[in-house]
């Protein structure tokens, strides 16, 4: 993706957000980008509750995009001091570093984290493989590629951060395959979040073993938004 195919916009909370030409949709919603980061992925995924009781946290996003959900996760990491956050996010276009330097997410969340990650950003020219950027308590892993090709540990992550563009122009990342992959990645107990709440979708994720559910989205955004939990395996008893 490059500069020419998406463009800032203001969502209705203030904050800034892009919109990409090529799939016709916004990167966050356009009723408030920073309201929908924080409540439907750090607050909807049950990670800021564990973050502040200082717990190291492992998160996968699938879609980075502007990078505003690692950076709100990040800023809730830091303001706890014993949390610690490994973050590993699915992208397979990376934005100009200029395009989200102008969104100004120093001056609304933390300085430090943006900037620094925008100069490492600076420096990183691949389309593909793993890069990492590391500040203070935050790893952050960027797998670049097309994500259903990406190979992923199993049982590991305490969320998946869904936030694809919607099924209709996104569908590979939607798939019972890909969706499978991603339930498989996650740890006992962990939750998967998402702004689409597609009946197709939450069949899908029942079929491959989450109890799925629709919860209210933020004041003024979405109506229903999608929680869902990868249960707990049953231990044989003695
Ligand atoms: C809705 S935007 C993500 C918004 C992002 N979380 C943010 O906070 O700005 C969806 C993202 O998924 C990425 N994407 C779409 N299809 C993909 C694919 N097949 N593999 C990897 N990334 C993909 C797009 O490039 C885009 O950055």
């Amino acid at each position: 993706m490059n500069a020419s195919t998406v463009r800032r916009i203001v969502t209705a909370d203030g904050s800034a957000t892009l919109f990409s030409e090529r799939y016709a949709q916004a990167f966050a919603s356009q009723r408030g980008a920073l309201a929908e980061s924080q409540e439907v992925f750090l607050g909807g995924s049950g990670i800021v509750g564990r973050l502040a009781e200082g717990r190291p946290v492992r998160v996968l996003e699938v879609g980075f995009g502007t990078g505003l959900n690692f950076f709100v996760t990040a800023g809730a990491c830091l303001a706890h001091p014993e949390a610690k956050l490994a973050y590993t996010a699915l992208e397979h276009h990376l934005l100009p570093a200029e395009a989200v330097s102008a969104l100004g997410y120093g001056a609304l969340l933390s300085a430090d984290m943006v900037t620094h990650y925008l100069e490492w950003r600076a420096d990183l020219r691949e389309a593909s493989g793993t890069h990492t950027f590391k500040r203070d308590r935050v790893r952050l892993e960027l797998l670049l590629g097309d994500a259903p090709k990406q190979v992923l540990p199993a049982n590991t992550f305490d969320t998946v951060y869904h936030d694809g563009f919607s099924p209709d122009v996104n569908p590979e990342l939607w798939t019972e395959a890909f969706l499978g992959r991603l339930v498989s990645a996650l740890a006992e107990g962990g939750t998967l979040v998402s702004y689409c709440v597609q009946g197709a979708v939450r069949r899908r994720l029942a079929a491959l073993g989450l109890v799925v559910s629709k919860r209210p989205g933020p004041v003024g955004g979405k109506r229903e938004v999608l929680f869902s939990r990868k249960p707990a395996s049953r231990k044989a008893g003695p």
